[in-house]
């Protein structure tokens, strides 16, 4: 029996301006069935986080960010502090995500500073790690995803984060990995965690699955006794398709 209420949430990526953001949070909360038990939560772009908090405050979705900056303040044209994501509205951030590491070439380490000032502002991290197709195929996906964990948590105490494996073979690409696989992988996500933290921190640590989930993929990795929800990319820009993904954790 799980203890922890599971996450679903949304990463809309580089999608939705903030007037469509209002739109599909409006909807949500119309046609969201009440007796849903998980947290709710949004990452629209930058610029849509403020229209999407205004559209929810009177419901229980969280919005949050898909990135932000380590430093507090600073001369980083183009970038966004944490200070600045809390007062648009945001209660969470999401870190690390794959297309951050391959894309904009981030670090562990520095994934590492963003979770610290993350933490420091109140902002809750989902932190995600991952493996490439060909770490798995070389059977080096334990060794793969100990070591961001370790790198990204190294030094930081036991605090509320939660994890999201995503592996990158899965991202937009239709493939999810399989309710057994995927579980199994979380498992020792959890695990690595109780090394890194304690026992207690490791039971209560959301730990959710993201790559190519669909409502016909999800109820089955919802069932799996370590998997507490799920990062949805595509299938959350369809208000229709991602209120079917929540209802799969009914
Ligand atoms: P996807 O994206 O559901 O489109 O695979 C997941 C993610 O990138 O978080």
């Amino acid at each position: 029996m799980k203890t922890r209420i599971p996450i679903i949430a949304a990463n809309w990526k580089m999608h939705k301006t903030a007037s469509e953001a209002k739109l599909f949070v409006e909807k949500l909360i119309r046609e969201l069935p009440e007796e849903v038990i998980a947290q709710i939560f949004i990452a629209p772009s930058f610029t849509a986080i403020h229209a999407a908090k205004a559209a929810c405050v009177t419901s229980k979705i969280q919005v949050g960010a898909q990135n932000m900056h380590e430093a507090d303040f600073g001369a980083y044209t183009g970038e966004v502090s944490a200070t600045m994501l809390k007062e648009a509205g945001a209660s969470f951030v999401i870190l690390g995500h794959s297309e951050r590491r391959r894309l904009f070439h981030e670090t562990n380490a520095q994934i590492h500073q963003k979770l610290k000032t993350a933490l420091k502002e109140g902002l809750l991290p989902i932190l995600c790690i991952g493996e490439t197709e060909e770490e798995r195929s070389q059977g080096k996906t334990v060794e793969v995803l100990s070591s961001q964990l370790e790198a990204c948590l190294k030094g930081i105490a036991p605090a509320e984060i939660a994890l999201a494996y995503e592996p990158v073979w899965a991202i937009g690409t239709g493939k999810t990995a399989t309710p057994e696989m995927a579980e199994e992988t979380h498992l020792l996500c959890r695990e690595c965690l109780e090394g890194l933290w304690n026992k207690k921190a490791a039971e209560s640590t959301n730990i959710i699955y993201g790559g190519s989930v669909t409502p016909e993929t999800a109820p089955l990795l919802f069932k799996q006794p370590n998997i507490d929800g799920a990062l949805v990319g595509g299938a959350s820009l369809h208000p229709e398709k991602f209120i079917e993904i929540i209802q799969g954790i009914i």
